[in-house]
């Protein structure tokens, strides 16, 4: 692998016994579970590039993951305790080696991206392929930005373009203040769509500001969204009760139960069979097109991470505890 040692994130060659700290998780449970240690950095093979990770993010993602929650998560990272110990989903950082046969980086490039199942983020050190997720970083954005953007706008993305938003379309959003709602109001508004986000008192003017055309609160009786009116109604942080998703979509609209676990999935699915709606849900898979988009959109400044707060990797706990809470606005943000 090629490198150098006169830039404070390259390597020197072949450093395979050479530490880095990094977040382990080896069982499942609350925030505690997560222990900062000194682990073998990883050594990049002839295809892979080895980033210095400046910023990470703690998204919902890796708590559920960390709590095992749902229980099938399980099956997916490891049965009984998880098979990779370190979390972290997205990422932003420099190269800092690369591999022999290694092209399209170079030593010094500022990249961002995800690692999507294989995790790993949440340390000083990822090895990755060069065709993995991962592109250059827009000069524009902190790396704090660029690794808070990709889960909540990758998410949006793909739900709003399964269900087609486009111009003139009325879309209701509840969540409108979590990571994935606050990254779906703004893509419906560049898509063209006529936007509405619901959310609490405290972030009717955070979500104001995203460029929602309307806001409605949902802790106040009188601020129901008006029935049977809107194309489509994205439900982000599985909250709202099915008949509250179903009331205000048009008759051939699409709900988009983004957040649903199996149960509330199929509960859909029947309901929208019965009501002549469409149910959209699953899975959101990131993939490089998708990065490029959300990539070119915050370079236009057409699209902003938000950032509720940072912690430093030492204080991963505390953020892991924080996501908990449910009540983030936007992402959380951990600097490496
Ligand atoms: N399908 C997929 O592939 C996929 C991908 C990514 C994420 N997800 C899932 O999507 C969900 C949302 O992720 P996220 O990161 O956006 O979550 P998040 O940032 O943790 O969501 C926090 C937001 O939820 C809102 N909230 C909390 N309680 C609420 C309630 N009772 N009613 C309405 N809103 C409430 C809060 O706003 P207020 O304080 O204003 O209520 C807060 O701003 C997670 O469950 C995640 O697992 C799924």
């Amino acid at each position: 692998m090629n490198g150098s040692n006169d830039h404070p994130d390259l390597c020197p060659i072949n450093k395979n016994d050479f530490g880095m700290k990094a977040a382990i998780f080896e069982r499942y449970g609350a925030p505690e579970v997560v222990q900062i240690k000194d682990v073998p950095q990883p050594v990049p093979g002839p295809n892979d590039i080895l980033i210095r990770i400046h910023a990470t993010s703690v998204s919902s993602g890796d708590a559920r993951i960390r709590r095992a929650d749902p229980f099938a998560v399980r099956f997916v990272f490891g049965f009984p305790k998880p098979r990779r110990k370190i979390l972290g989903y997205t990422f932003s950082g420099v190269v800092a080696a690369i591999g022999a046969s290694v092209s399209q980086f170079k030593p010094g490039d500022e990249v961002f991206g995800s690692t999507d199942m294989r995790m790993g983020a949440h340390a000083e050190y990822l090895c990755f392929p060069e065709n993995g997720v991962v592109i250059p970083k827009p000069a524009q954005l902190s790396h704090e930005e660029a690794a808070c953007l990709p889960f909540g706008a990758h998410t949006a993305l793909h739900y709003l373009q399964l269900a087609k938003v486009g111009p003139g379309q009325k879309v209701l959003i509840f969540g409108a203040s979590g990571a994935v709602g606050s990254a779906a109001v703004q893509i419906a508004k560049i898509l063209g769509a006529h936007v509405t986000g619901v959310c609490s008192t405290a972030n009717l003017e955070f979500v104001r500001t995203l460029g929602a055309d309307a806001v409605l609160d949902y802790t106040k009786s009188d601020q129901r969204p008006q029935a049977d009116h809107f194309d489509v109604v994205y439900e982000t942080v599985n909250k709202t009760p099915l008949s509250n998703c179903f009331s205000p979509l048009k008759k051939g609209g699409k709900l988009i139960l983004g957040a649903a676990l199996l149960k509330g999935m199929i509960a859909g699915q029947f309901k929208g069979l019965l009501e002549g709606k469409k149910v959209l849900a699953g899975v959101a898979l990131i993939d490089l097109p998708k990065l490029h988009q959300i990539s070119k959109w915050a370079t236009e400044g057409r699209l902003k991470a938000m950032i509720d707060k940072t912690y430093a990797l030492e204080e991963i706990t505390e953020a892991h505890r924080y996501v908990d809470g449910g009540r983030k606005r936007g992402a959380v943000a951990v600097r490496v």
